[in-house]
């Protein structure tokens, strides 16, 4: 578990006044068209993904979910469709940004623009999503547009506790291949992250691990795969598929930020 900034004052008590937003980020579901249907590797994630929702919806209900890419594996229309109704049904706002296996503009016909905003306001907090799919590559970017209304955000109102929400990672994980199909201009975005004194965490699947660093008071933190993991430090493309998982994160408001891993394991003929 990780805790950024501790406030000054007792956090308990403030918590009383006014109780910590909690945020639900899930990742790389990788649904296909099929509902049946295997990967490459023989998993079959959608019935995995309701391991892990059967899992979530048995614990205290969150405020709000965020879905941090790769919720198709080839970008069906189908499997968006399908992903709605199983997120819908907590009856609670839900929110998605598209990985390298998305199609981003399909999702925004199935999912509509409400669920795919740049910021999310809730409490005393903000979530900046970013979109950083670049089409037929498996590695990611921040297109300048982008980059430059971050800037002007963070600029007006920097001091704001914050977090920032994308599917690549902008930071090495130590897994050679993955941190090959990274975010390719990540250190533009870190100039208007680190100047910002309100960023507490970034936010990101693609890595399908439980990964957590702490550079500079904020915390980059990725998100475990409800289908598969991929296993830290391999060299080459490996699976593992013995459990999924999600983040789960609260946002004091105070600016205290608090996360934690939660995993379901899977029987082998899952
Ligand atoms: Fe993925």
């Amino acid at each position: 578990m990780v805790m950024i900034e501790p406030p000054p004052d007792d956090p308990e008590a403030q918590d009383f006044i006014d109780p910590p937003v909690h945020l639900v980020q899930l990742s790389d579901f990788h649904l296909l068209d099929d509902p049946r249907a295997t990967l490459e590797s023989g998993i079959a994630p959608e019935p995995r993904l309701e391991c892990v929702l059967e899992a979530l919806a048995s614990q205290a209900r969150p405020d709000l979910i965020l879905v941090t890419g790769d919720l198709a594996h080839r970008g069906s229309p189908r499997a968006y469709d399908r992903i709605a109704g199983y997120l819908a049904a907590f009856g609670i706002p839900w929110y998605v940004i598209p990985g390298n296996h998305d199609d981003p503009r399909c999702m925004r016909r199935c999912f509509g623009g409400e669920l795919m905003p740049d910021a999310i306001h809730v409490g005393s907090w903000r979530i900046l999503l970013l979109d950083t799919a670049v089409a037929d590559r498996p590695s990611g970017a921040i297109s300048a547009r982008a980059l430059a209304r971050l800037t002007e955000t963070l600029t007006r109102d920097g001091a704001r506790p914050t977090l920032v929400a994308l599917h690549h990672p902008p930071c090495a994980s130590g897994t050679a291949w993955l941190d090959a199909i990274g975010l390719t201009n990540a250190e533009a975005l870190l100039v208007p992250l680190t100047a910002a004194s309100g960023i507490r965490g970034v936010l990101f699947g693609h890595l399908h691990q439980d990964f957590e660093a702490l550079s500079g008071g904020i915390v980059y933190a990725g998100c475990p795969s409800t289908a598969m993991q991929f296993p830290r430090g391999s060299q080459r493309p490996a699976v593992d598929p013995s459990r999924g998982g999600w983040r789960s994160l609260k946002l004091h408001a105070t600016g205290l930020l608090e996360s934690r891993v939660h995993w379901v394991d899977f029987p082998t003929e899952a």
